[in-house]
């Protein structure tokens, strides 16, 4: 398999496979109509409804939701399992798609993407983290951060430059050339954070990104995204069921029942 061919069934394989770009779609050339002026908030969510049709009939997850984060915040989403977390986060990553509403991502109307066209937004202006790193086990850590860069066509020894930088930001700069399994959990999900950010992204978007790691690790690994939200201008949200993470962010918001309520993170 070769560096700019990642061939695998697992999301982030997905996420840079579809992401490699035509040159005729740059960024202003996405719908007319799908950017917002800067002013606004970063996400702004209205209306959000969101129904699965499942064998076993409708499943309606949100009616109502609505959400804005604004440049530089650091929210927190918690909630009971199966109260819809990811599938508000796939919906602001244009990986779902909206029932009705309007959802501006980054400043894009993602809703009204096509599949193409979602793909040029992932790759320019989201950052995403999963619970589990979905790093390509055949590529080593360096070649793995630079996968969304070679992805967009970018050449391949300026993509592995850029990645060394984001590989020395993580503190694994000594780490360059060991696979996957080669790395604990913690160097795992630095390099995901790695790789998420390597394309400079305004929203990083996190779901559950210290789920998989001992309280030591996890808040070792919660403090490297402080600080990168805070180095790159970041504004990001996180998913957790950890409520003391969940504190440190500068707002906490809990999905129940269809909708988004401020909350404390103790209750
Ligand atoms: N593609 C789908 N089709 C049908 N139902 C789905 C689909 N994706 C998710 N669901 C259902 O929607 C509900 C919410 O799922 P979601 O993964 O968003 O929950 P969550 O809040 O992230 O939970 P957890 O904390 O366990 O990760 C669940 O009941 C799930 O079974
Ligand atoms: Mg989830």
């Amino acid at each position: 398999m070769s560096l700019a061919n990642p061939g695998s069934a697992s999301p982030i394989a997905r996420f840079d496979r579809e992401t490699t770009l035509r040159p005729d779609l740059r960024h202003d050339s996405l719908s007319s109509g799908s950017f917002r002026s800067a002013t606004t908030p970063l996400i702004q969510v209205q209306g959000l409804a969101k129904t699965y049709r499942t064998a076993r009939g409708d499943l309606t997850l949100f009616q109502n939701l609505n959400l804005e984060v604004h440049a530089g915040e650091m929210v927190a989403v918690v909630g009971q399992s199966g109260a819809g977390k990811s599938t508000l986060l796939h919906i602001l990553g244009a990986l779902d798609a909206p029932s009705a509403g309007t959802v501006y991502c980054a400043s894009t109307n993602v809703a009204k993407l096509s599949a193409r066209e979602a793909a040029v937004f992932r790759n320019r202006e989201i950052g995403y983290v999963w619970q589990f790193h979905y790093l390509l086990p055949e590529f080593n850590a360096l070649e793995n951060v630079a996968m969304p860069l070679l992805a967009r066509g970018q050449q391949k020894h300026e993509a592995l430059a850029v990645a060394t930088k984001w590989l020395s930001e993580v503190g694994l700069q000594d780490r360059a050339d060991h696979r996957p399994g080669e790395l604990s959990g913690g160097e795992q999900q630095r390099v995901a954070l790695a790789r998420a950010l390597v394309n400079n992204p305004r929203l990083l978007l996190a779901d559950e990104p210290t789920g998989d790691l001992d309280e030591t690790t996890a808040g070792q690994v919660f403090s490297l995204i402080e600080r990168l939200h805070q180095t790159h201008n970041l504004t990001s949200l996180l998913v957790t069921h950890n409520l003391e993470l969940a504190a440190r962010c500068t707002r906490v918001l809990r999905l129940e029942n269809g909708r988004l309520a401020s909350a404390t993170a103790t209750h």
